[in-house]
């Protein structure tokens, strides 16, 4: 199996000034320093994100957008462009979180232009699927994540693999404390690893990051990171405060603290 590095993202969703974000993004590299193994993100607001940016500077963290329009420019007003959120420096966006699909209308056919506009624009994409609580109750789950992987990767190939992350993020758990519990994430993660297979190959898929998301914390991610097709966690609230984001990272506990 091929060895996938870890990823720890950080989506702080609408919270933080553009200071504040900037602060944490120095904080936290004091804290972790030079972590080996493990990629570490950070998704900043639109508006804060050059400021991040600028605090990541020759440090091991590196900077996400949360969404993005997918067309490079136009009359598009209020939408930001992946050429936009390149030209700052950031290194990856966020596509189809499922707060854009339930709130602002996001769907399978968007989700496949913005990832396929982020990979033009050379950047790396991290792209969400999971179900409702509605969903999984109706025995829906194995379905929707079948749609939303094989429609969100439409117009990418194997060639993007490399820069390309699926996070699965059930809705039921996503803010509110209820994390899935390991063996739950594992079977789901599993399900979009096979249905990337069936869109990118086998191999590719094999060697592609999928991480977990909902309610992930200091005091659950040991065993979800333990699962075999977890490779990581996609974080809201447990990413806004640098001692708790700097446990998550820290999960093997071989790093300083
Ligand atoms: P949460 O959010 O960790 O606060 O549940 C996760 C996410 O929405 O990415």
């Amino acid at each position: 199996m091929p060895e996938r590095v870890p990823v720890m993202a950080g989506n702080w969703k609408m919270h933080k000034t553009s200071a504040e974000g900037a602060a944490f993004v120095r904080a936290l590299h004091e804290r972790i320093g030079e972590p080996r193994g493990i990629e570490v993100v950070v998704a900043p607001a639109f508006t804060g994100l050059a400021e991040a940016i600028g605090a990541a500077a020759g440090s091991p963290i590196t900077v996400s957008a949360q969404d993005c329009y997918w067309e490079t420019q136009g009359a598009f007003t209020g939408e930001v462009s992946p050429l936009m959120i390149s030209d700052l420096g950031a290194q990856w966006v966020i596509v189809g979180h499922s707060e854009r699909r339930q709130l602002f209308g996001e769907t399978d056919e968007t989700v496949a232009r913005k990832v396929r506009a982020v990979r033009d624009q050379g950047m790396r994409v991290i792209m969400c699927v999971g179900e409702t609580e509605a969903e999984r109750v109706d025995g829906e789950t194995e379905s929707v994540l079948a749609r939303q992987v094989s429609q969100g990767l439409a117009q990418v190939t194997a060639a993007d693999v490399g820069s390309l992350v699926i996070a699965y993020e059930p809705v039921w758990a996503i803010g509110t404390g209820r994390t899935a519990t390991p063996e739950i994430a594992q079977e789901a993660c599993a399900i979009v690893r096979a249905r990337a297979a069936e869109a990118l190959g086998e191999a590719p898929a094999a060697a592609m990051r999928v991480l977990y998301g909902g309610s992930v914390k200091p005091d659950n991610v040991v065993e979800l990171m333990a699962q075999a097709d977890i490779d990581g966690g996609l974080v809201g609230g447990a990413s806004l405060d640098v001692d708790s984001f700097a446990r998550l990272i820290e999960y093997r506990g071989t790093l300083a603290s």
